[in-house]
């Protein structure tokens, strides 16, 4: 009952021509094996400055990609140098937003307040929000990693208004598993998923549970993704690495695909 969704997080890559190229690519990639939008969501997250040149290629190309923003502030405008905000992230054409990464909550350090006053942001300003959560190693190893993703969950929607479902999108992206080629095992990663899902019923109450969709994110490739996705509670996935490949981040998109 739930659309798969597949998101290609590109973080700090890319140059402004090869970003333009990379969209134009997956674009064509889905196209051409006639990816319907009615079965599958598909984001790309570029780099903020690089926005509004791959909103104006998925444009110009009518693709069925929805474009993203890696980041947001929590307040609509003000003396906040460097940062930006939700309404100018929907007006350079993004529809998405990511909302505390690991990257942001352990390298830039991002505590949890910042994290659900933007979790705030993103879903007033109608933008789908994508809440990131997700245990480090050591958190896993002493047994806690429901613990972790129970935690930043509930303190990322405390007080949220969450009108549509659709809207937020859980990333569960274990720290451990980010970039290092180490992936949860699919049944793993469904005993993080089915937790989520029972939180999130108890936040917000089982019929919008049910609807909210929870990605897995780290190390996902062509080679793993199809396992992964057909575990119940697995709606697709945060890409990272490989979704700076137009043809594997096709394939992962293709993975997601209900059959
Ligand atoms: P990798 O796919 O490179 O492990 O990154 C996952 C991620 O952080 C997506 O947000």
């Amino acid at each position: 009952m739930r659309r798969p969704i597949v998101g290609g997080n590109w973080k700090m890559h890319l140059t402004r021509i090869g970003a333009v190229r990379l969209a134009r690519e997956v674009g064509e990639g889905l196209r051409a094996h006639d990816v319907d939008a009615a079965r599958l969501d598909v984001g790309v997250f570029p780099p903020f400055v690089y926005l509004d040149s791959v909103g104006t290629t998925l444009s110009d190309d009518r693709s069925p990609l929805e474009l993203g923003a890696q980041d947001l502030h929590p307040e609509p405008e003000g003396a906040f140098t460097g940062e930006v905000s939700a309404p100018m992230l929907l007006d350079v054409g993004a529809r998405a937003v990511l909302v505390g990464h690991s990257e942001r909550r352990h390298v830039i350090g991002e505590p949890e307040s910042l994290i659900r006053r933007k979790t705030h942001a993103a879903l007033a300003a109608g933008l789908r929000c994508v809440l990131c959560v997700g245990e480090l190693l050591d958190e896993r190893d002493a047994g806690t990693t429901n613990e972790v993703n129970e935690r930043q969950l509930r303190s990322a929607l405390e007080g949220a208004a969450v009108r549509d479902p659709d809207m937020l999108v859980i990333a569960y992206e274990p720290v451990w598993a980010i970039g290092t080629g180490r992936t949860a095992t699919p049944q793993d990663a469904q005993q993080a998923h089915a937790h989520i899902r029972r939180v999130l019923a108890d936040v917000l109450g089982t019929d919008a549970a049910a609807r909210v969709r929870i990605q897995y994110g780290g190390s996902v490739k062509p080679a793993n993704a199809k396992e992964l996705f057909s575990q119940p509670d697995i709606d697709g996935g945060l890409i990272g690495g490989a979704s700076l490949k137009a043809e594997d981040f096709v394939a992962i998109c293709l993975a997601a695909v209900p059959r």
